[in-house]
């Protein structure tokens, strides 16, 4: 018996090999559901349009008609617009959108599928999008916009091997990237950049790691000083640069997961707070003993749910070293009085911080630390967000509870020397074969931290290493290479589609963020 699984594990095994190497000279990262193709070469008209029978959306929110016009910019590459145009019957006059939503909130699981045809023939020819949400619609523009390319003699855009068929909508609804702005600020700038990027890759959730104990670069409306804690005068965000990122994001269809990491990353809150910390010498965890600590966090989340509107906050909750309460004699006494050890008092802290999230309007997401030490008592809305390493996922949906898959060895963007092949092979339903407990991994996320990365070279840092894990998170599981050596060629392409976007994307030849290994094209580095 063990034998024959084996055998039908090797054909299987083939088949997803041969599927991948002939998907691979298609142009698309991350690969769409379902490709099919033609041999026609069109040409994008100089007066390329958005048609939309006038459906009352396009109006309203301008997110469809400012997505297309973004994506014309992009596939124009500036240098498109004198070529001559030829008005034969090759001429794709524009796209034809039809979204059946005229509600374009973005929320925590949005329908994102579309359907993208172009055809060969017609008079004018159209391509055509259909899209449950505006924001599946945006999706179909950016795999259009990958179909694109100059032709450099004619000047024109010319869209390769039409007609075009393609259907698809993503596995895993949660795909993040986060970015730590305590230990070096990012400007607003680096952060749209990022932003960017991540709608040519189709993550969709920006997880903005704040403050942390380095620095608390974000203005707190309820508690003025706590932004006392920034690096510098300038290395700070206001409540409008928040909602500006958020605003921008969302535009594109990108949530922000805003987090607050307590109680064991939160020393810089004591620089405007003093009474935050334990004691001065002993300055973290946050004084479970003080209620002005929850009244800071009830503060802090009041003011986040007037900017971060999405159903999710992180609170953090890893690496909590309860050693200061217990050397600290008020501390000490509290937890004497209330009859709680620190590890109790832990718990204490993560459930009354969740009951303040629940208040206003948030489901909570909790690092592991808090499932692994006292999983049973979260409460059941709680996201718990694997880091560790592999092998709590399957706990974690087995106890019933949702799951977000980090896991540092693979997902960690500041572990320099994980190579792109590795984000690329990390599965999230690894260990995981129940259906129902498999829809508990509402997806995945790779990790940014900040120690290494400013403004200097946190795009070459992320990029291509998250595009690679944006196709394991993207595309069907039988669709993806199981070598990475398959979608190499393909990963190069999109790097360098990056690259020409103006993303400093490294070379996918290098780990990390390496620099070339020598001269050549783009292509080959
Ligand atoms: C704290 O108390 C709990 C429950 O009484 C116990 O299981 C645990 O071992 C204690 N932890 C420490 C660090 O004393
Ligand atoms: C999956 O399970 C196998 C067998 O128990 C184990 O060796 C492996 O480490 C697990 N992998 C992950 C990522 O949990």
């Amino acid at each position: 018996m063990p034998l024959a699984l084996v055998a039908v594990g090797f054909v299987v095994v083939a088949l997803l090999a041969n599927s991948g190497a002939l998907a691979d000279d298609v142009n698309l990262w991350p690969m769409p559901v379902s490709v099919s193709r033609g041999s026609h070469t069109l040409y994008l008209s100089r007066d390329f349009a958005l048609k939309t029978d006038g459906s009352k959306l396009s109006g309203e929110s301008g997110i469809l008609k400012d997505g297309f016009e973004r994506m014309v910019e992009l596939v124009r590459e500036s240098r498109a617009i004198e070529g001559h145009v030829k008005t034969s019957g090759n001429v794709l006059a524009g796209l034809h959108v039809v979204v059946s939503s005229s509600d374009d909130a973005l929320y925590y699981g949005v329908d994102e599928s579309y359907k993208l045809s172009i055809p060969a023939s017609g008079d004018p020819i159209y391509g055509h999008i259909e899209a449950a949400s505006v924001y599946g619609a945006l999706h179909a523009f950016q795999t259009f916009s990958q179909l694109c390319n100059l032709n450099f003699k004619t000047r024109t855009v010319e869209l390769h091997a039409a007609p075009w068929d393609i259907h698809d909508q993503p596995r895993f609804s949660y795909r993040g990237l986060l970015i730590d702005t305590s230990r070096h600020y990012q400007p607003l700038s680096t952060i749209k950049k990022v932003i960017d990027a991540m709608a040519y890759s189709k993550l969709n959730v920006l997880h903005w790691h704040i403050v942390d104990r380095e620095s608390f670069p974000i203005e707190i409306p309820s508690y003025p000083k706590l932004w006392n804690g920034a690096y510098s005068y300038y290395e700070r965000y206001t409540v409008a640069d928040a909602q500006e990122v958020v605003q921008y994001a969302g535009i594109r269809g990108i949530n922000v997961l805003a987090e607050i990491d307590v109680p064991g990353h939160a020393t810089s809150w004591g620089i405007g707070y003093p009474s935050l910390l334990p004691s001065a010498k002993c300055q973290e965890p946050l004084d479970v003993s003080n209620e002005f600590t929850f009244k800071v966090i009830d503060g802090i989340l009041a003011d986040f749910s007037k900017v971060f509107k999405f159903k999710f906050v992180h609170l953090g909750g890893d690496e909590v070293d309860t050693s200061c309460w217990v050397t600290s004699p008020h501390v000490k006494k509290w937890l004497v009085n209330h009859k709680m050890n620190e590890s109790e008092a832990y718990k204490y802290f993560v459930l009354r911080a969740q009951s303040i999230a629940a208040k206003h309007g948030y489901e909570p997401i909790n690092w592991e630390e808090t499932f692994n030490n006292f999983g049973n008592e979260l409460n059941p809305k709680t996201v718990v967000h694997n880091w560790l390493g592999g092998g709590v996922a399957p706990k974690v949906v087995a106890a019933g509870l949702r799951c977000i898959v980090s896991n540092q060895d693979k997902w960690y963007l500041d572990h320099l020397d994980t190579t792109w092949q590795e984000f690329y092979m990390n599965e999230p339903l690894t260990n995981i074969s129940i259906p129902k407990q498999q829809k508990l991994i509402i997806g995945g996320e790779v990790c940014m931290w900040g120690e290494t990365v400013d403004a200097s070279n946190i795009e070459q840092t992320i990029w291509p290493r998250a595009a690679a894990a944006a196709e394991r998170l993207w595309t069907p599981l039988e669709k993806l290479a199981n070598d990475p050596k398959l979608v190499t060629a393909r990963l190069a392409r999109f790097r360098c589609l990056l690259n020409r976007r103006g993303v400093a994307a490294a070379p996918v030849s290098a780990p990390g963020r390496g620099a070339p290994l020598g001269k050549g094209s783009c292509l080959e580095q």
